[in-house]
């Protein structure tokens, strides 16, 4: 049975392990909690005690709100709960007058089933250096920057603990570097969906 509540209060980040499939910088347990407390609204589905989905909303409480994530983890996605997520947060601010996201056009279908319809272009910036240190190491043979910093401090790291990720001239981290350059990860990166993030 999934519970629904509209509060992270007494949240902890081990209830909190999954999310940011296909990330290329995963925010961590921490972080994702700590956006959760950050939120104006955050709806939860809970169930076995941990966290299964997620939706937040920034609000100015007053005239708008930007709805920026919405997760469910994937082994239990396709059973409504994303769907629910959105028809609670919907509910909170039912009241006010712009309630904005921006979505891929595979999503469009269940927003507008949601009430939600098509507006202007929708415009954004991608800073992913904001992510933090954190960078999504799938390779088995990376190597250290120059500066040799980044390490690698993601629990999904398959390197190892003291890992290093390979950072690019700059001292960027490969999440971003691998875009444009061979590495050990760039067959795994080819496979998300940067553009997104
Ligand atoms: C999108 C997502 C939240 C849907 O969660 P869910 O619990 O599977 O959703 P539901 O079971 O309520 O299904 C709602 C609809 O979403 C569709 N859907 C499921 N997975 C989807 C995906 N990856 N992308 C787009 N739509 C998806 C379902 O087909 C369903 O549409 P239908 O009613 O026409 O069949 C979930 O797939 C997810 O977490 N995806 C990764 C993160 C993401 O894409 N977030 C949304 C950003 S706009």
């Amino acid at each position: 049975m999934i519970d629904y509540v509209i509060s992270a209060e007494g949240l902890e980040a081990d209830e909190l392990e999954g999310f940011f499939v296909g990330w290329p910088r995963r925010p961590s347990a921490e972080q994702h909690l700590e956006l959760l407390r950050g939120s104006s609204h955050v709806v939860l589905a809970r169930t076995g005690g941990r966290v299964v989905g997620f939706v937040t909303a920034i609000s100015d409480g007053v005239i708008s709100a930007y709805i920026p994530l919405l997760e469910v983890l994937p082994e239990f996605q396709g059973r409504g709960i994303g769907t629910e997520l959105m028809r609670r947060l919907l509910r909170e601010v039912g009241h006010l007058y712009m309630v904005d996201l921006s979505c891929d056009e595979a999503s469009v279908p269940s927003y507008e089933r949601l009430g939600l319809q098509r507006l202007d272009a929708a415009m954004g910036r991608r800073n992913r250096a904001a992510l933090g240190p954190n960078v999504t190491c799938l390779g088995s043979d990376p190597r250290t920057g120059p500066d040799g910093a980044n390490a690698c401090k993601l629990a999904s790291c398959r390197c190892g603990p003291g890992h290093v990720p390979e950072t690019g001239p700059d001292g960027t981290p490969l999440g971003v570097w691998a875009l444009g350059h061979v590495s050990c990860l760039a067959p795994a990166m080819r496979l998300l969906d940067l553009s997104r993030l």
